[in-house]
């Protein structure tokens, strides 16, 4: 166990080092993460004081529950790049997805869809937290035949997979990168959980770190995270590819 919230704070430290968050829900009015244009302005606002050069937003693509698409999310991306401005707000901000693993994924890629992407063609996709996608593998495998660089998120967060450490390496295996959250490490979402991402961590599995930041408690545990002295000397041993987006 890292312990993270038993060891000292130091207040100048941020989250600098990892330049790009690329897991976030700070557009407005998409899925469950913000609301209101205002929050998005004091969020943008907060994540530089985090010390992030850039944010990708990804908005959830869930089928009859958050029915997103290119067509939802880049005209807000533009409306959001514009108030930032307007609010001399000096952060870039990206957007892209994160993609349910079902069907109409699925169907998206066969028929050659547009998908949302970031950096060199990366694509943000999750399951669902009750149980696995029944074609996780197909996808994974369809996503790399056409080019994509898929990469999971959150994967210490599925319940089913707590205990069955190998299956973790089973997705590097197959092409899939793995995405932990920041506040995973904290046991914000429980120790199992954390105990799981410590594990991705030590065993150097994890490519990206995220946010998965939604709303005010998020934001406020992830600046507590920041000022962790042993985050800190945890991350950096990993190899991470946030800041390269
Ligand atoms: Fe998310």
């Amino acid at each position: 166990m890292f312990n993270i919230f038993k060891k000292k704070y130091d207040d100048s430290l941020n989250l600098s080092f990892l330049e790009v968050d690329m897991h976030s829900h700070l557009l407005p009015g998409l899925d469950d993460g913000l609301e209101v244009m205002e929050q998005t302005i004091a969020f943008a606002k907060e994540m530089k004081q985090l010390g992030y050069k850039k944010f990708i937003c990804t908005p959830h693509i869930l089928p009859d529950v958050h029915d997103n698409s290119p067509e939802t999310i880049l005209p807000r991306l533009e409306e959001v790049r514009k108030a930032l401005k307007e609010n001399e707000i000096d952060i870039e901000i990206d957007a892209a997805a994160e993609y349910m693993v079902g069907p109409e994924l699925h169907e998206t890629i066969l028929k050659g869809g547009k998908l949302l992407t970031f950096g060199n063609n990366y694509i943000l996709i999750e399951m669902s937290y009750a149980a696995p996608s029944q074609n996780i593998v197909q996808v994974i495998f369809d996503l790399k035949i056409k080019g994509y660089r898929p990469i999971l998120a959150h994967p210490e967060r599925y319940n089913y997979y707590l205990g069955n450490n190998e299956i973790y390496e089973d997705f590097i295996a197959r092409g899939c990168l793995l995405q932990v959250n920041l506040l995973s490490l904290t046991g914000f979402y429980g120790k199992p959980v954390q105990k799981a991402a410590e594990y991705l961590v030590k065993n150097k599995l994890v490519s990206f770190i995220g946010t998965d930041m939604h709303h005010l408690g998020h934001l406020n545990m992830t600046k507590q995270i920041a000022t962790s002295i042993n985050f800190h000397k945890m991350a950096k041993e990993l190899d991470l590819k946030n800041k390269f987006l």
